[in-house]
């Protein structure tokens, strides 16, 4: 056993941030019909390829697409638009993990703020933010559907 062995989810090895490609897009798609009620179209994850400004990351385990983050910036503020985990993979440190890169890519984009949504009932999605120190800012009032309910907006500073 190295030295760290035990510090070391053992899932998390070999697991690869890299950009979102084309290719990914069944994957990717698949995750997100298994993940949200409302899910984004193929379509949209592939304009989020091609989009400036846009930044979005996928997360590989021996060549599967396990999980995946697009955000955005303008000006100074960056935005977390979709993230989301296979249930297979959950709970072994892959969407900190991605947060974390784009958090470093946010940085080199000299942006001091970021923003997101999230349902309120989203508790494992809070807690994952929460760790990383964003605070709510607000809350949009039945801003989701199916089922109707508030989002929490938050915010962390870089
Ligand atoms: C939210 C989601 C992306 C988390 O992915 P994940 O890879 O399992 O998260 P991680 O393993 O990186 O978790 C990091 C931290 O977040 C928190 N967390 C994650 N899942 C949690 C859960 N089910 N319950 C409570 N806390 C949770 C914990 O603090 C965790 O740290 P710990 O495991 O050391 O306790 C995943 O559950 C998912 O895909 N959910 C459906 C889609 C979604 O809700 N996306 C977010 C939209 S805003």
């Amino acid at each position: 056993m190295k030295v760290n062995d035990q510090d070391v989810k053992p899932e998390m090895e070999g697991l690869k941030i890299r950009e979102l490609r084309e290719s990914d897009l069944p994957s990717v798609v698949a995750i997100e019909r298994l993940s949200f009620s409302t899910p984004w179209s193929e379509t949209l994850f592939f304009n989020e390829i091609y989009k400036q400004r846009s930044i979005p990351k996928a997360a590989v385990i021996d060549n599967r697409i396990v999980g995946y983050i697009c955000a955005n910036h303008v000006a100074d503020e960056g935005h977390i638009l979709n993230l989301a985990v296979h249930h297979d993979f959950r709970r072994r440190g892959i969407a900190k993990t991605l947060v974390e890169n784009i958090l470093a890519e946010l940085k080199e984009n000299a942006c001091r703020f970021l923003y997101l949504e999230v349902r309120a009932s989203n508790n494992a999605a809070r807690k994952l933010y929460e760790g990383f120190g964003f605070n709510i800012v607000r809350t949009r009032k039945a801003y989701y559907t199916e089922p109707k309910e508030d989002a929490v907006i938050m915010m962390l500073r870089l």
